[in-house]
């Protein structure tokens, strides 16, 4: 993954398998520092070659004597690079250099009270005593004299430790999570004071590089670049044209799954923003046929993938000369689909748009956002000069209203989804609430119940309406959108969209639910 960016100031995150690698990442490029996720099985020589400031193990699901545990290559230890083990990490490092690993006596999640023992570096302006998020097993329970104890809590005698000789750091506890309100002092101190970094990278910074290094790898290619109206996509095609303008070929496929007025949108921002070719492809009765009759959430995304596949394919074949195929696929996307490089992530939902698509057309693939968080690809595509509504524009499924309409995706029941979708959005602008929630959409239940309208009964559709607050859409809130809102869109939904008679709001969180109902 490693991209081979001029940056001067580079941290690696090695990932040995945890949810907060990307995480962690973040942290780090919000201290002007940039990073990358590594495999955790990544050569000393090969980081080396890189010359990285600094080296962050993540965490990870696993304990360090289990047979098969993600290790590391030891030589990273010797390189003389600042190295900081967060968790996972942190027994790795001293399992390596003469630390004794074992299971808590109880395990540690959540909040804990640490008191740090030694101000200097790593702790260096930090409370003696604070708040710290603990999610371990396991834990340090001894270190070789070449170790010096930083911290400690009620239950964990270190809680962070600092190599004698070797600039090799570890913290049991998460800096990166917000629940460790001191979290970025500490790794603002591993950045600068350890790591002497300057903290001179901008987002800016990350555009002019992957800019550039498009147009190193392209050539004279061509590029495809599928569009499907959000942020991602778009953006993706934003850092393509600037890296190669004319070269750019992008499909937008109309699978008949799109949200009302969208495909219409898409095509005029387009024509506003490239001067370049853009193939539409109409694939409604297509996509219909092969949704006819199915209703099983996982079955109706392996079909769409398959359409589109087909669909993409028939219109690239049709570009000629075309090598390269550019997908805005983000790291959430990547770890939910089951696809990452490291851990056992499972596969929650089969993502169509990750994997199968560059094997099938014989592509090589360019995923410029692969390391960004949604927030970050929005401030770049600020910094590319996209407008407000394609930045911020809710993300969208790959499957579309499909997944949304929940059993059979017919266009009589996509149509009434299209219509309510579209209240709940324009009434959540209304009240000046659509940045402030990450997505707000509709969902067709396939749910009859009796209502009463005028003087006659009625036997009609229920809507679900889904409203989330996210950072990284991997955990979500439902948001507690205001009661008149939640009545306006009600009403409106009854009074104008013929078929509906009730109205729900979906009050469950990601975990446990997730935040497509399919
Ligand atoms: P879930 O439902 O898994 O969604 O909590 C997390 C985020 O991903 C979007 N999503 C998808 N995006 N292809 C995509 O491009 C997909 O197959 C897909 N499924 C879910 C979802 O809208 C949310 O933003």
């Amino acid at each position: 993954m490693l991209g081979g960016r001029t940056s001067e100031e580079r941290v690696l995150v090695l990932d040995f398998g945890s949810q907060y690698a990307q995480l962690i990442a973040r942290r780090v490029r919000e201290q002007n520092v940039y990073c990358e996720i590594v495999r955790h099985d990544i050569s000393a020589a090969r980081v080396r070659t890189h010359r990285p400031r600094g080296i962050i193990f993540s965490g990870g699901p696993n304990s360090v004597y289990e047979q098969g545990a993600p290790q590391c290559d030891p030589g990273l230890l010797q390189l003389g690079i600042p190295v900081l083990g967060i968790c996972y990490g942190m027994q790795l490092v001293c399992n390596a250099l003469g630390g004794q690993v074992e299971g808590a006596p109880s395990r540690e999640y959540g909040r804990a009270r640490c008191r740090v023992t030694s101000h200097e570096d790593l702790f260096a302006g930090v409370a003696a005593d604070l708040t710290v998020w603990m999610s371990h097993g396991d834990q340090v329970f001894r270190v070789s004299d070449n170790f010096l104890p930083l911290a400690c809590t009620d239950t964990c005698p270190i809680a962070a430790v600092r190599h004698r000789t070797l600039p090799v750091y570890g913290l049991q506890f998460h800096p990166e999570v917000t629940h460790t309100p001191q979290g970025s002092t500490i790794l603002h101190n591993f950045l600068r004071i350890v790591c002497g970094c300057e903290g001179t990278w901008h987002l800016g910074d990350f555009a002019r590089e992957t800019i550039e290094q498009i147009r190193q790898r392209v050539g004279d290619g061509r590029v495809i670049c599928g569009l499907s109206g959000g942020v991602d996509s778009a953006v993706t095609a934003a850092l393509l044209y600037k890296a190669i303008g004319p070269q750019l070929s992008c499909i937008l496929v109309n699978n008949g799954l799109l949200r009302k007025a969208e495909q219409q949108a898409v095509i005029a921002e387009f024509s506003s923003h490239f001067q370049t070719d853009l193939h539409v492809v109409d694939a409604e009765d297509r996509f219909l046929a092969a949704l006819e009759g199915i209703v099983e959430p996982q079955e109706k995304r392996r079909r769409i993938g398959h359409a589109f596949i087909e669909c993409f394919k028939a219109e690239a074949t049709r570009i000629k000369d075309a090598r390269f195929l550019a997908q805005g696929t983000l790291y959430p996307d990547v770890i939910e689909s089951g696809a990452a490089l490291d851990g056992p992530a499972a596969t929650i939902k089969l993502h169509h748009n990750v994997g199968g698509l560059p094997e099938e057309l014989g592509f090589e693939l360019i995923e410029p956002l692969r390391d960004l968080f949604k927030d970050e690809v929005r401030k770049l595509g600020r910094e590319l000069g996209l407008p407000d509504e394609v930045v911020w524009r809710h993300p969208f499924p790959g499957p579309g209203l499909a997944v949304r309409c929940l059993g059979a995706v017919t266009r009589q029941r996509l149509d009434v989804l299209r219509e309510a979708d579209a209240i709940v959005v324009e009434e959540v602008k209304a009240a000046g609430l659509y940045r402030q929630t990450s997505q707000a959409f509709a969902v067709l239940l396939p749910v009859q119940s009796v209502g009463v309208m005028g003087d006659a009964r009625t036997y009609e559709d229920a809507v679900a309406v889904r409203c989330v607050n996210t950072d990284d859409f991997m955990t979500a809130d439902w948001t507690h959108l205001p009661y008149d809102v939640l009545a306006r869109i009600s009403t409106r939904m009854i009074n104008e969209v013929r078929g509906v008679n009730r109205v729900c709001y979906d009050i469950s969180s990601k975990p446990p639910a997730t935040i497509e109902w399919e």
